[in-house]
């Protein structure tokens, strides 16, 4: 059977994740997270003190790009791969609040852009792939067979979010992660360079009043659609 690239787009905490590993578990492609690698660079910034509250230095961090090594390892027990920046696996640390609160002014600078898109079109080479992202169908994969828009409202994402969060320990306000998913949607979809937006050819998946296995059901079917079509 032909291999497919499946394309998932949109706003933050919409559960493109948890859907596209799913969909790639199904299929036995490969799952990449395009945001882990925007929140891999974001953890850099910080560790090396380029980025703060009232400061971001972008001129240093575009000229130490080169020393910013992504990778990613399958983890069994946990069933997806995780993030590791310049060999040391931080995939915990870059889920945290603080990295998301900075992730989105990383994320506007182009010349991150370019060195990301680049290695996640080397990683879709041979399809078989599934990544989730803001700019996987207009950008990356602008080819794709098919591409999926997710979206829920704000509350319902921050909800989600914060529970996630709880869950995890970190000791966060329902209104902290509300003021952030809103934060992020503003500057995803304003900014310059591959803004968030949906591909024309993209299909809107609104899972605000879906359960999880509906929307699994519901892309799962999209899936097999396209197959046949490619046959
Ligand atoms: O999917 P996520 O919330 O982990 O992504 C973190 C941030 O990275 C998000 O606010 C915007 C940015 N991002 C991006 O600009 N382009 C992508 N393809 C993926 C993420």
């Amino acid at each position: 059977m032909n291999k497919i690239t499946i394309a998932i787009d949109g706003y933050s905490s919409t559960g493109k994740s948890t859907v596209a590993k799913q969909v790639a578990k199904t299929l036995g492609y490969i799952y990449v997270d395009s945001g882990a690698m925007y929140r891999v660079v974001t953890l850099y910034a910080i560790q090396k003190g380029l980025i703060s509250t009232d400061d971001f230095n972008k001129e240093a961090l575009i000229y130490q790009l080169g020393n910013i090594e992504i990778s990613f390892q399958f983890n069994p027990v946990l069933g997806f791969a995780e993030a590791y920046l310049n060999g040391v696996n931080v995939e915990k640390r870059i889920r945290t609040l603080e990295v998301s609160g900075y992730v989105s002014k990383i994320a506007e600078v182009s010349e991150v852009r370019r060195k990301l898109v680049a290695i996640q079109q080397q990683m879709g080479e041979d399809k078989g792939v599934v990544m989730d992202g803001r700019d996987i169908g207009t950008v990356v994969f602008p080819n794709a067979a098919l591409k999926l828009f997710m979206t829920a409202t704000a509350e319902e994402r921050a909800q989600r979010r914060y529970k996630e969060l709880l869950e995890r320990g970190d000791r966060v306000t329902y209104e902290a992660v509300l003021k952030n998913v809103t934060e992020r949607d503003y500057i995803d979809t304003h900014r310059e360079d591959s803004p968030l937006i949906k591909a024309k050819d993209a299909i809107t998946i609104d899972n605000s009043n879906l359960t999880l296995e509906g929307q699994y059901e519901k892309i799962l079917q999209l899936v097999r659609l396209t197959l046949e079509d490619e046959e």
